[in-house]
């Protein structure tokens, strides 16, 4: 499909009609969050690793923001120019028009990158925009109200693009106490997807820690927007269509009414740890989907379905032993989690995401890669079985 037109402009201080925009994710979620952006019907294209491309409207960069479970932020282009030299880039720097997004005053933070370019000190370039746009000084890193500005200098052509975010995604608003190493809300999501979870499927994580897991998957089973419970960067942007984002709200409202009407599958929470146990309970009850996430301490062994579910999803993400500190030995465990997956879940899908995807052997499951990508700096893998039909 042929890419629209860019933005009609009408001078400084105009609002652009359309944007294009970047959605940004953790490499290798890229296919997840395209068909994520495919269902709210926003066409896009790769735009390198870990980002994705298209031409949205306020009302679709709204819902993207709010609706997208598995991207980190959504970036808008606010201009490019080519600078070669410190003194190219003052005086082009003035083409980049900031004042739809950037109000006089408002703190703006920026991340300056540069490859394969002329001008390589990400400092001094920081330096020299700031005084010619009159953006102030950097304000400290956890100011909640500065706004980000990504510069990116690739072979002497600079491009600015404006967070329309805030937060990174991953950031739900529900999340209170953590157990020992969490998982990001938006791998969660990924992972559900990944391993083919639907809401009208029961659910298991017997490796819960902090619940991330069950209570996205609850979550999505009530028809709550991943982005429902938090606020955005582009709710302070001068051009910020308060009736647009209203009707975007009334939208993710009636999903959400639709989706209660449903009758949920069981969705079970367990963890071994009294004080996981506890942070899940709590966490659940913040995400507001306590009444539809049981939550049990217990060790592995013991796990069983909840009553009444003949089969569905033991989607879990056990300890990777550094960040965990377990101790004891993790093929014996992945061995346990076989025998618990055959002896007293037949007929279920098996989902487990692994630091060392060499432990899916000791399972003795038929488990294959649905996914790939990182949490920090740790590779990660999830390994599936074939869910059943
Ligand atoms: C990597 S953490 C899970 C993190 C979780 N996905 C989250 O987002 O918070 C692994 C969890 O497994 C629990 N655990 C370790 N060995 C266990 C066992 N044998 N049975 C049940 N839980 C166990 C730990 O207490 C820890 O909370």
């Amino acid at each position: 499909m042929a890419p629209p037109p860019p933005p009609a402009r009408r001078g400084r201080s105009s609002r652009p009609d359309r944007h294009r925009a970047v959605v940004v994710c953790i490499p290798g979620l890229e296919d997840i969050v395209g068909a994520e952006l495919d269902a709210l019907g926003i066409a896009h294209r790769p735009a390198g690793a870990g980002a994705l491309a298209g031409w949205v409207t306020d009302r679709q960069l709204y819902l993207a923001n709010v609706a997208l479970a598995s991207a980190t932020r959504v970036l808008v282009d606010a201009g490019t120019i080519t600078a070669r030299t410190f003194a190219d880039l003052e005086s082009r720097v003035h083409e980049v028009d900031l004042s739809p997004w950037v109000e006089p005053g408002r703190p703006v933070r920026m991340r300056v990158s540069t490859h394969r370019a002329r001008l390589q000190h990400t400092g001094g370039i920081e330096d020299r925009i700031r005084r010619a746009l009159d953006l102030g000084r950097p304000p400290p890193a956890d100011d909640p109200d500065a706004l980000l500005v990504v510069v990116r200098n690739d072979r002497d052509r600079m491009s600015f693009r404006v967070d329309s975010s805030g937060a990174p995604l991953h950031h739900r608003g529900w999340r209170g106490p953590q157990a020992k190493a969490p998982l990001r809300e938006t791998v969660a999501a990924a992972c559900l997807t990944a391993a083919g979870w639907t809401p009208d499927r029961p659910l298991v994580d017997p490796f819960c820690g902090s619940g991330t897991i069950p209570i996205e998957a609850a979550r999505r089973a009530a028809g709550i927007a991943p982005g429902a419970d938090r606020t955005f960067a582009f709710g302070d942007w001068p051009s910020f269509a308060p009736g647009t984002w209203a009707s975007v709200l009334a939208d993710v409202e009636r999903r959400m009414a639709d989706a209660a009407a449903a009758e949920p599958a069981p969705i079970l929470a367990r963890d071994r740890d009294a004080g996981a146990v506890a942070a899940t309970r709590e966490n659940a009850e913040r995400a507001g989907v306590a009444h539809r996430v049981t939550v049990e301490q217990g060790a592995v062994s013991d796990a069983r379905p909840p009553e009444g579910a003949t089969g569905g999803l033991l989607l879990t993400n056990p300890p990777w032993g550094g960040r965990t500190g377990g101790g004891g030995d993790l093929r014996d465990l992945h061995a346990r989690i076989g025998q618990v997956a055959t002896g007293s879940f037949p007929g279920w899908a098996v989902a487990l995401l692994v630091a060392d995807a060499r432990l899916g052997r000791a399972t003795g499951l038929d488990l294959a890669t649905r996914l790939k990508t990182r949490a920090g700096p740790t590779s990660i893998t999830l390994l599936a079985t074939t869910p059943p039909a």
